[in-house]
């Protein structure tokens, strides 16, 4: 099968959809692939490791996406990306269709087969494409609302570990799923007191086990919500309410109550984020303060970690590339029932239920469509 692996233009994407390492894997089966000059620059791959690895770099990228069996991308399709999609295209990517009617009825018209990573699950409940991501965030949360809390960015002055004779900073996690875990990680690993709130008894019981008692665990109610506030130094928003928008758990009223200088990071921003005094940011001014308190709202965390998140998400991704690459996308698909919900669009037509119901559209179900 025929590759190809387009540069990102997505304004501020770094990340790129395969490695040298995942060029050597298909070429060795037997594939051919070919890369945009300068794909991997920003998460640090040069073009030569490609060349190396056995693709074939591409300028042209007009020619490149004509010649593709296979796209494989980070973010979803841009308009000039969209208008270049035929039905001979098999495309595997972030896609994020439920909030994106244009980009859906878009690639519906394009009559080519769009398979997300954000719909692909795994045995236990999860999904594994998303998951790698959820942990750059949780990890680099505290590492940004730390650096927060200096005096020069309008924080309180708190160093999280403290020093001998002084007491490390408060921490609280509110949701403690994949990235609220991973935040709480990080807090604990620089030394300082960590509570997690959670709605899910389940999930405070097995956070509870795996840290034996480092880490606070604590039922998610309107009173815990309020003692935390006044406590905390830092406040890590990791909800999800899978298909709604996150509820608003800090309210404007609530920061008067904080610790002037603390800081919340929201990492939920991208769901609409889980304060009521979030708004998205960007990298270039990630920060702002409302009632001398710092928040922290970037919707895209792991681009700045290109590098990082490049290779975490090709880990997981790559198993599927193989797959799509040795079989074809309807062979791969019929023959992996977490793969399958993964098919989001095909030949025009929705196969994924909540992008059609987001939209009142129809849909059908993904399992006829690889028969
Ligand atoms: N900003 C970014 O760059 C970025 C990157 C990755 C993920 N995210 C977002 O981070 C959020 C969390 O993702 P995740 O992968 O950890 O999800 P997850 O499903 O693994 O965890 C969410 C947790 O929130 C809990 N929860 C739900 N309602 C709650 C409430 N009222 N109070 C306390 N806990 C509650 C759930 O029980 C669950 O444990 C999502 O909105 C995701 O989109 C953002």
């Amino acid at each position: 099968m025929h590759i190809a692996v387009p540069k990102e233009i997505k304004n501020h994407e770094y990340r790129v959809a395969l490695t040298p390492t995942g060029v050597r894997e298909l070429v060795g089966r037997g594939h051919s692939v070919s890369v945009q000059v300068g794909a991997g620059e920003g998460a640090g791959f040069q073009d030569d490791a490609y060349q190396s690895a056995g693709a074939t770099l591409e300028a042209d990228v007009e020619a490149l996406w004509q010649r593709a069996e296979l796209i494989l991308k980070v973010k979803e399709p841009q308009p000039e990306e969209v208008a270049r999609l035929t039905p001979a295209h098999t495309l595997f990517t972030y896609l994020h269709l439920a909030a994106e009617r244009a980009l859906t009825e878009g690639l519906m018209k394009s009559g080519a087969t769009c398979i997300a990573y954000e719909t692909i699950t795994d045995a236990r409940g999860g999904l594994p494409l998303l998951a790698p991501m959820s942990t750059v965030a949780g990890r680099m949360a505290i590492q940004a609302g730390a650096h927060g809390l200096e005096k020069a960015q309008g924080g309180s002055g708190v160093l999280l570990p403290g020093v001998p004779g002084v007491a490390p900073g408060q921490v609280t996690v509110i949701g403690g799923g994949v990235v609220g875990e991973n935040a709480a990680r990080m807090a604990l690993g620089l030394g300082a007191e960590v509570t997690i709130l959670d709605t899910s008894v389940a999930r405070l019981e097995a956070l509870d086990a795996r840290y034996q008692g480092r880490i606070k665990t604590v039922y998610s109610t309107a009173d815990a919500l309020d003692h935390a506030a006044r406590t905390a130094d830092m406040i890590v928003g990791a909800v999800l309410i899978p298909g709604a928008a996150a509820p608003k758990l800090i309210t404007r009223a609530m920061l008067a109550e904080m610790k002037p200088g603390s800081v919340l990071v929201d990492v939920a921003i991208d769901q609409g984020g889980c304060f009521e005094t979030s708004k998205p940011t960007t990298h270039a001014e990630p920060t702002y303060l409302v009632d001398g308190i710092v928040h922290y709202c970037v919707a895209n965390m792991p681009g700045a970690v290109a590098r990082t998140s490049t290779l975490g998400l090709t880990n997981a991704t790559l198993p599927f590339v193989l797959a799509l690459a040795d079989k074809g996308w309807r062979q791969a698909l019929a023959d992996d029932t977490h793969f399958l919900p993964g098919l989001n669009v095909h030949d025009g037509q929705i196969t994924y239920r909540a992008v059609a119901q987001a939209f009142g559209l129809e849909s059908v179900e993904p399992a006829s469509v690889v028969k």
